[in-house]
């Protein structure tokens, strides 16, 4: 990357690739996506999309370009503009709820250097592999119930909603002390914190509603704030020792962190936490039901497990974008990109990028190194990555030796979702070991 110092015409994407790649439907569909964004590897890496109804944005396929854009937080900022992707009316109707933001939260996602730098330190020892490691046990108790759930369904059920789906969620619950009776209230809202463009998610009153996505958005929010005001104002009164206690009595400056700033940090760590594993643990599964040579390799050799989470996080991707704002002119990847305009980083297609990952839409438990960025890059990156990966190892170990053999018992289903998405529902047959 240099300082810009010629202008270059713009490549302008064409108009159905460009859709293709903005329309949370196309995400359900892998052949749909991956197609556009091969094209787009391939034929203009670096294009500007011109959507109707979307401001214009440059689309960014290449691992080499969307790490360029990620590790320099200074250059290309979060906060300026919505770090996820929305339609003009979403924003707006966001910028009237917010009194001007498009951002509408105050979390790590939507926070820029030097403040980022500040909150995220907050809790990044905590979420150091080594600190992360001590909840082993903890967290092997989870996965057991778990398996012992999926195995009472005795040959055939849905990987998703009779597996995968909740047992993230529990981890990340039991972490921040959150009692077992909530969860199914924190699944459902975190489904519509995410999943407002896909029409099985919308509330009822939302249907046909063509800013549907940023009003589930901001009710979700509205009951998840409620929620941990209710929870962070326990723990301040009777600290204990997990995440929640944590965030909530985190000082900044030397003052006790805001309202909305702790608010902003359970949300983020509430709603990442869990769809986007489920989703990393069912592509698992999936992958190695399409490729079953991976399949038998696991049940040969159990130390095959942490290929197998950092394969299935790449090959899932549950993260589709996150969008970053150039905060003056620079070049990346040949390209002007002009201060104030605004870019999609598309990590599944970085994850499938010829250039870096060999045969990439093969599912392979043995790719070393495997260098996705499903987890993004630079000073945003994932703060729960060790987390999940560990959480998914957990599971993997405990849930393999009990399975003899799985195949589809039906058509896998994927989420219509541009930002995080994943499966919906994965019917499987198996057999005991
Ligand atoms: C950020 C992916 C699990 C918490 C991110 C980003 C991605 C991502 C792509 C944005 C990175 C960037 O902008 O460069 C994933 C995937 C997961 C996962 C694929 C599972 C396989 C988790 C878990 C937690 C978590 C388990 C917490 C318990 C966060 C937080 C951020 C984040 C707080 C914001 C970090 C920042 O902006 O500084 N994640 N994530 N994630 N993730 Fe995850």
């Amino acid at each position: 990357m240099a300082s810009a110092t010629r202008a270059t015409s713009r490549p302008i994407i064409p108009q159905h690739i460009a859709e293709t790649v903005i329309a949370a439907r196309s995400y359900a569909d892998d052949a749909v996506i991956y197609d556009a964004f091969k094209w787009l590897r391939e034929n203009m890496p670096l294009g500007v999309a011109e959507v109707e109804g979307f401001d214009p944005m440059w689309i960014v396929t290449r691992h080499a370009d969307i790490r360029e854009v990620e590790k320099n937080a200074k250059l290309f900022h979060n906060a300026d503009f919505n770090p996820v992707l929305n339609d003009r009316a979403s924003d707006d109707f966001t910028r009237e709820m917010t009194g001007g933001s498009v951002s509408g939260l105050a979390s790590l996602t939507y926070m820029d250097p030097p403040v980022h730098q500040q909150y995220r330190m907050l809790t990044a020892n905590w979420f150091l592999p080594g600190k992360i490691g001590k909840l082993e046990d903890q967290i092997r108790v989870l996965a057991k119930q778990s398996v012992e759930h999926f195995l009472s369904f005795d040959g055939e059920c849905d990987f998703v909603r009779d597996f995968a789906l909740h047992y993230p969620l529990r981890v990340i619950m039991t972490l921040f002390g959150v009692p077992p009776e909530d969860e199914p209230k924190m699944l459902k809202l975190t489904q519509e914190f995410f999943g407002g463009h896909d029409p099985e998610e919308q509330r009822d009153e939302m249907k046909d509603d063509p800013v549907a996505a940023a009003k589930m958005w901001a009710a979700a929010l509205e009951d998840f704030f409620q929620y941990f005001d209710a929870l962070a104002e326990k723990r301040r009164a009777e600290p204990q020792d997990d995440l929640l206690t944590l965030i909530a009595n985190s000082r900044i400056n030397g003052a006790p962190i805001g309202r909305d700033e702790a608010n902003g940090y359970f949300v983020a760590i509430a709603t990442a936490g869990h769809d986007t594993t489920s989703s990393s643990v069912t592509g698992g599964m999936h992958g190695m039901i399409e490729f079953p040579e991976n399949f038998e390799k696991v049940k040969a050799d159990p130390a095959m497990i942490p290929g197998l989470v950092d394969e299935a996080i790449r090959w899932t991707s549950p993260v589709k974008h996150f969008m970053r704002n150039a905060t003056q002119d620079v070049e990346v990847g040949g390209q002007l990109i002009r201060s104030m305009d605004r870019l999609m980083m598309c990590y599944p297609s970085g994850n499938r990028d010829e250039a870096v990952f060999d045969d990439p839409d093969r599912f392979d438990i043995t790719r070393s190194p495997n260098k996705h960025i499903a987890f993004g890059f630079g000073p945003h990156m994932c703060l729960g990555q060790h987390l999940a990966k560990l959480e998914m190892r957990i599971l993997f170990e405990e849930l393999m030796p009990h399975i003899a053999s799985i195949e589809l018992a039906g058509p896998p289903k994927l989420v219509e979702a541009n930002f995080v998405g994943g499966y919906k529902s994965l019917p499987v047959r198996f057999r005991k070991a």
